[in-house]
């Protein structure tokens, strides 16, 4: 069960001198007033008396009172919490007759309902992890996003080196009709061989001939003392004698030789624009199937923030932020941050009935029912304070002392309206 605040009853504390008042169990309370009358100081010994010492005021004694501060809270599941004395001595009465102190109090007094501005002040990344928290998706919410990062990133990279190599492969040339593979010049080279072994073979025997024609003239010299070997030299000469040797041309080897290298060098410049071109498409499929994956992560948080139970329609993470009705933080207004606010804190702990509010000066009139409307449909108690004497209302504070305001509306009266 949420508990709610039945009556408050608070002297001497801070600007206040005696307060009385019994909040409506359900929407808007409107503490009303001049500035430094004590408006905010009734907030401050709410927090007090429920909240123990982290919220103690720095000088809560009223200055100029006799009398130390006293504060007394009933509550609607009949739990009845005083503070008085110059510490603020805690008593805790528990008609079910349960135990404890503050402790007790924690149990269903959410700190955040205290102090509201806590919450609204706090970071993007702490709002919205205290929402996550409340609805326990946060560990595979920032999963899913870190994996969606990820994939992102290599995306964008894999899209640039794709774009890259496309106009990569533009830019080289290409070539019509060569052959699609380059040409072997192996059958050529071993004709080059051949000749080069014919002609080397036709060397070595015009080197024998001029040998023996050197030895006949030797010969012939001493012919006359040598008749036999003139003889003998004559018949080596005419064995070896011959007729003169032609040797063959390489040239059109050659020239077919270049031919080939010339028509290798633009097959190869095909073959690597085909495989830039290549590159370039395997990676835009690589970016297609990327993109695909992003889709599905985004898919799956969707379904995982769908499925949850979220405080508030309208209200969701994204990227570590919250949002609602599709706007961030600082692009809500007042009256929305409010709303988020006041939600969210009431999931926190769903046995706290009330929240504290300072300042609704924010809200304009309409804007003010509309919220009184909603915190009724929650079932939220809101007590609050407002720079006004208006109809809006139900106490006017003036000099630290509550006035009950006879012409307040009660929210039954207010026009139709609602967020
Ligand atoms: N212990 C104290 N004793 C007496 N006066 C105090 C004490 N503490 C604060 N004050 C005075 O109370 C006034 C502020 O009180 P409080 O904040 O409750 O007023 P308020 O009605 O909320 O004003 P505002 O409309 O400006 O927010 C200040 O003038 C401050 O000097
Ligand atoms: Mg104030």
């Amino acid at each position: 069960m949420s508990v709610k605040i039945n009556t408050l009853e608070f002297e001497n504390v801070k600007r206040i001198k005696a307060v009385q008042l019994a909040p409506a169990k359900n929407g808007l309370t409107v503490i009303g007033g001049d500035n430094r009358q004590g408006k905010t100081s009734v907030l401050d010994a709410i927090a007090w008396a429920l909240g123990g010492e982290k919220f103690r005021p720095s000088s809560p004694k009223r200055e100029g009172s006799v009398t130390e501060p006293h504060l007394k809270v009933t509550l609607d599941n009949g739990i009845i919490v005083e503070r008085s004395g110059k510490n603020g001595a805690l008593k805790v009465i528990d008609p079910a007759g349960n135990k404890g102190g503050q402790t007790l109090l924690n149990s269903f007094v959410e700190q955040l309902a205290l102090d509201l501005p806590k919450f609204l002040n706090s970071t993007g990344k702490e709002k919205a992890d205290t929402l996550l928290k409340i609805i326990g998706v946060g560990d595979k919410l920032y999963q899913l996003e870190r994996a969606e990062k990820t994939t992102y990133d290599r995306r964008t990279e894999v899209g640039r080196i794709a774009d890259q190599k496309a106009k990569f492969a533009k830019e080289l040339p290409v070539y019509t009709g060569v052959p699609a593979q380059p040409v072997s010049a192996a059958e050529l080279i071993q004709s080059q061989q051949e000749i080069m072994a014919f002609n080397a073979e036709n060397l070595r025997k015009r080197q024998q001939r001029d040998y023996y024609k050197s030895q006949l003239e030797v010969a012939e010299t001493a012919l006359k003392q040598a008749q036999e070997r003139y003889d003998a030299a004559l018949n080596n000469f005419k064995l070896a004698d011959m007729d003169e040797p032609e040797d063959k041309s390489t040239e059109e080897l050659e020239r077919n030789i270049a031919e080939i290298d010339e028509i290798n060098k633009k097959v190869r410049a095909n073959l690597d624009r085909e495989r830039a071109e290549q590159e370039a498409e395997d990676l835009r499929d690589q970016y297609n199937e990327l993109t695909h994956q992003i889709e599905s992560l985004r898919q799956e948080r969707r379904e995982l923030l769908e499925g949850a139970d979220l405080p508030l329609e309208g209200l969701s993470v994204e990227n570590g932020e919250l949002i609602y009705k599709g706007q961030k933080w600082d692009c809500m207004s007042g009256a929305e941050q409010l709303i988020v606010g006041a939600s969210i804190v009431r999931k926190l702990n769903p046995d706290c009935g009330f929240v504290l509010l300072d300042k609704l000066e924010q809200l304009d009139s309409k804007t003010l029912e509309e919220f009184g409307k909603w915190l009724e449909s929650e079932n939220l108690q809101a007590i609050t304070t407002r720079v006004s004497k208006g109809d809006e209302c139900s106490v006017i504070i003036e000099d630290g002392i509550s006035v009950e305001n006879n012409n307040k509306f009660t929210t039954k009266q207010w026009t139709a309206g609602s967020f």
